[in-house]
């Protein structure tokens, strides 16, 4: 790992400076952009944009390469397995790094249920589908709860009490609170803990409380987006999985739909995998593609829950 004082430009000052508001090394400081920097740090604009430069130059974050070298390159971020047969094979082969996944539905539509098991298949060898890694759970409805992982650790033959250790979860209260936690727990934890995936669950909830009404929606909006394109950064720049949850709102639509996930147009952009789950009849559960570059419209899967987490039926 580089240490700050490797950015050409940043002198054993201003590093020490950057490491106490939380940057944890040049690959987290080529993550901001001049003007994020500035409400973090006291620099000059012109000052944060040079060493901003220079941190991205240092770990390289701009990929230039032929399509062929790119595709060599991708067999080196594996699929992570779902831990559900029917599931993995709608996403062709598992959930892939470097994009967001959005999974949305109604209440008790299984959202919450997938992220736990996730928390758990992350941890898997490569040979089980996993990547050996360790697990961020960003919890803003008080929905996380170890105990079903722990159900979910004894299905996969996993010790509980050491899977518990490998998920981190941070509790939330407001956007801001999001914010910082995406912009610096997450990084720290990926550097230090070896976190793979990260899980918001949910994305919206917060927005909803806290910008009221059509007057604050695009302020909203603008909120929304600004974490979204954190994540996706942290995604490409640290090669991670990041899925998040959405909740639906009631529309009559014209195609027969009467659902449809919350957070607009932005949801839509930031998201390159987009999800719907659906309740059918007890335990089962629908997962059908809503829109992806990669995935089939409206292919879908079915699943069930169970107290042993999500299952093929
Ligand atoms: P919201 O967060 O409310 O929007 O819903 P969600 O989509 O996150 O729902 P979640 O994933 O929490 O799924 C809830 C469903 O899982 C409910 O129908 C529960 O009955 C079911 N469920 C949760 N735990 C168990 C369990 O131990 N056994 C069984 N059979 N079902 C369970
Ligand atoms: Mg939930």
């Amino acid at each position: 790992m580089k240490c700050l004082e490797e950015v050409p430009g940043v002198g054993p000052k201003t590093a020490k400076l950057l490491s106490s508001k939380g940057i944890m090394s040049p690959r987290h400081l080529a993550l901001f952009n001049p003007e994020e920097l500035i409400e973090l740090v006291e620099l000059t604009p012109d000052r944060a944009e040079r060493i901003t430069r220079a941190a991205r130059r240092l770990v390289r974050t701009r990929i230039c390469t032929t399509a062929k070298d790119y595709a060599e390159k991708m067999k080196d971020h594996p699929r992570l397995t779902t831990g559900v047969k029917a599931i993995d094979e709608l996403l062709e082969g598992g959930i892939e790094p470097r994009v967001i996944y959005e999974l949305a539905g109604e209440f008790g539509s299984g959202k919450t249920q997938i992220c736990h098991q996730l928390s758990v298949t992350v941890q898997l060898s490569r040979n089980r589908g996993g990547v050996g890694g360790a697990c961020l759970y960003i919890d803003t409805e008080e929905a996380f709860s170890p105990n079903r992982v722990s159900a979910i650790c004894l299905r996969f033959n996993l010790d509980p009490s050491h899977a518990l250790e490998n998920i981190n979860v941070i509790k939330v209260i407001n956007v801001a609170d999001l914010e910082d936690s995406i912009k610096l727990d997450a990084i720290k934890l990926i550097e230090e803990k070896n976190v793979r995936l990260i899980l918001v669950d949910s994305i919206i909830s917060l927005y909803r409380a806290e910008f009221k009404g059509r007057e604050m929606l695009a302020a909203r909006q603008q909120r929304l987006n600004y974490v979204l394109d954190w994540l996706l950064r942290i995604a490409k720049i640290y090669g991670v999985y990041v899925v998040v949850t959405n909740q639906v709102l009631e529309v009559p639509l014209s195609y027969g739909e009467t659902k449809r996930p919350a957070g607009g147009m932005i949801m839509a952009h930031a998201c390159t995998h987009r999800l719907l789950l659906k309740r059918s009849k007890d335990s089962t559960r629908i997962m059908e593609v809503l829109d992806s570059p990669r995935l089939p419209y409206k292919a879908s899967a079915v699943f069930k829950i169970t107290e042993r987490g999500v299952e093929d039926v």
